[in-house]
């Protein structure tokens, strides 16, 4: 069966969706997106993304493109009918087609909306967490408003690229003052060495994870020990364990920062518990 992506209006053949040249999104990144879990068939959390969607664009003053009941049943519907069971339905929402020009287009231009999904095997997901992944850390190079999820990522791709380059899969952000903020794609998280749980507040330098803020939910319920602080890189060497969290990556832990090992270097314990729990705190929509 071919892949299928919605785009403005129409369910078409991935080979063949494509939005215009003058699309804002293609010429000024003028767009914002989301990325949900899809897992066992259903749509993960897909009220808070939606949520965080219509923030995002309400602080680029981007109109909505549809109404939201109708959004979610293409989110829905891009899932089903590419029979995706476990994988990510991505939707991007850009200022629509315009003449080339800086300023907002006059108000008849609508939104282009794409939603596509695709399939990931869960297995290769499980042996990754199994074995963990390594991270380098990188110097903030983004806008202060990384609470905004645009599509404007060309500091994120080269951040993710420098530690691909060196084997890694994450770059862990650090600010002028040496605290860790988040990963290129994912939230960050430590476990301290007297064994609390730490991440950095969503009120700046992060985009507010709605994986992080499941794991908070988790965190109450099992009653962890933790604190929401920003924390330094060098406390992040010490750490007992690391971690990051991401609708495409759930938890996984971090075995290595850089050049140290992170604890004896295997996933830590707080991280693979939160891992086995996490689909106990999620809000499902089945497709
Ligand atoms: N990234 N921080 C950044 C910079 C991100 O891009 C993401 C998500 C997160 C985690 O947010 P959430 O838990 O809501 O997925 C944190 C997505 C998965 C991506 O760009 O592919």
């Amino acid at each position: 069966m071919s892949r299928i992506a919605y785009v403005n209006g129409q369910y078409v053949p991935h080979k063949d969706a494509a939005v215009h040249v003058e699309d804002r999104g293609y010429q000024f990144a003028d767009g914002v997106y989301e990325v949900c879990e899809v897992w066992q068939g259903k749509v993960v959390d897909m009220p808070r993304h939606v949520d965080r969607l219509d923030r995002s664009l309400t602080e680029l003053r981007i109109d909505w493109p549809m109404a939201r009941p109708a959004l979610e049943f293409v989110i829905r519907e891009v899932v089903r009918r590419n029979r995706v069971r476990d994988g990510i339905v991505y939707i991007q929402v850009t200022r629509g087609v315009a003449k080339r020009d800086h300023y907002f287009p006059s108000g008849d231009v609508v939104p282009s909306i794409v939603v596509t999904a695709r399939t990931a095997d869960p297995r290769l997901a499980e042996k990754t967490a199994d074995t963990g992944i390594s991270v380098i850390t990188y110097p903030e190079n983004r806008w202060p408003r990384v609470d905004i999820k645009t599509v404007a990522l060309l500091p994120n791709v080269l951040a993710k690229q420098a530690a691909k380059e060196q084997g890694c899969k994450e770059a862990w952000y650090f600010d002028a003052d040496g605290f860790v903020t988040e990963g290129g794609s994912t939230n960050a998280w430590i476990v301290s060495k007297d064994g609390v749980l730490i991440t950095r507040p969503a009120e700046s330098g992060i985009l507010r994870g709605i994986t992080r803020a499941v794991v908070l939910d988790l965190v109450e319920r099992e009653g962890i020990s933790f604190e929401e602080r920003p924390f330094s890189v060098d406390e992040a060497k010490e750490a007992r364990e690391a971690f990051v969290t991401a609708a495409s990556t759930l938890v996984m832990p971090v075995v290595r920062i850089d050049d140290s090992v992170v604890g004896n270097g295997h996933p830590g314990s707080v991280a693979l518990r939160l891992r086995a729990l996490f689909h106990t705190a999620t809000d499902f929509m089945a497709v």
